[in-house]
């Protein structure tokens, strides 16, 4: 049994093998059924609009069945032990997303559960996010080494997952967040180790000439009480037009749901957008997480 917890425990064929896959899932959506009869649970602490329908949506059509478990309506809400959660939910279903606050939750549950466990976002890592995201990619830039990649804004959960996804893929990467803002210091070794990495203040830097500048929200979920500092102190990193002005090519990139000043309207809906065709590839990502993991 494995466990989908980050991005770096994949390997390079499992991660060439899952996007392969996730293409074929979107050129033949309702060819197989391998999924029959198998259940898998989805036990949210946070809300959720892709990550929470993708996988329902590619249970269904794989031929299976998904129960969304919102924390606040099992026992977990009320104290009950994750261990134990995880011990008798495991005995149920053929596998289990979570979506916690904290990273550690997940891997506690991981550790206690007879099924599989697909991490569908912590505080720390987002690895469904960056799978769906290097099928987006490799549509629009078919040899994914040649492929320069900008990271503007927060280094969050998303820019962990993402780093390490590019770097398993070879993408060489620039990464610009404000000062106590970078991404996990083990996300950024491990992609030191495989591909070219830059980390800068700097967001002009990071853009030029960047294939792609992906972003995300200044304010993830878990941080509201920081908005007020959190606009501050991003003040300058917003992907605009006029720092664009220095990636002329440059496709743009968000994880979704976009909050607002961290990205431009007008450059989400412009045709250097790839936001909706990452939030439609979620689906086909979801499809070939699954199909591995608990078919
Ligand atoms: N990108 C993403 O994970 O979106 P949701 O929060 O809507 O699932
Ligand atoms: N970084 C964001 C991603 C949401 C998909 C958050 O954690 O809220």
């Amino acid at each position: 049994m494995n466990h989908l917890l980050r991005t770096r425990d994949l390997s390079v064929d499992f991660v060439e093998k899952v996007v392969r896959w996730a293409e074929s899932f979107k050129r033949r959506p309702l060819e197989k059924n391998p999924l029959d009869r198998r259940s898998l649970g989805l036990l949210f602490e946070k809300s959720s609009t892709r990550t929470r329908v993708s996988l329902e949506v590619a249970m269904v059509e794989l031929g299976g069945h998904a129960t969304y478990l919102p924390k606040h309506d099992l026992q977990i809400g009320r104290g009950e032990s994750v261990d134990h959660t995880a011990r008798v939910l495991s005995s149920y279903l053929h596998g289990i997303a979570m979506r916690t606050g904290s990273h550690e939750t997940v891997e506690t549950f991981a550790s206690s559960s007879s099924a599989p466990v697909i991490n569908a976002l912590s505080d720390e890592a987002h690895p469904c996010q960056s799978l769906a995201d290097l099928l987006t990619l490799k549509e629009v830039f078919p040899n994914l080494s040649d492929v320069e990649l900008a990271w503007v804004g927060d280094g969050n959960n998303v820019a962990n997952s993402v780093i390490e996804a590019a770097a398993l893929a070879g993408i060489r990467l620039r990464v610009a967040t404000p000062a106590g803002y970078e991404p996990d210091p083990s996300s950024i070794n491990f992609a030191e180790e495989r591909t070219e990495v830059v980390l800068t203040g700097d967001p002009a830097e990071a853009v030029e000439d960047a294939d792609a500048v992906y972003t995300d929200v200044w304010v993830s979920m878990g941080d509201e009480e920081e908005r007020g500092k959190r606009t501050r102190d991003f003040e300058g990193f917003s992907v605009t037009s006029r720092l664009l002005e220095g990636a002329p090519g440059a496709k743009v990139m968000h994880c979704m749901p976009i909050q607002g000043p961290e990205i431009e309207e007008k450059l989400v809906h412009s045709d250097r957008s790839l936001v909706f065709q990452q939030a439609e590839n979620r689906l086909h990502a979801s499809k070939a997480i699954l199909e591995y993991l608990i078919s």
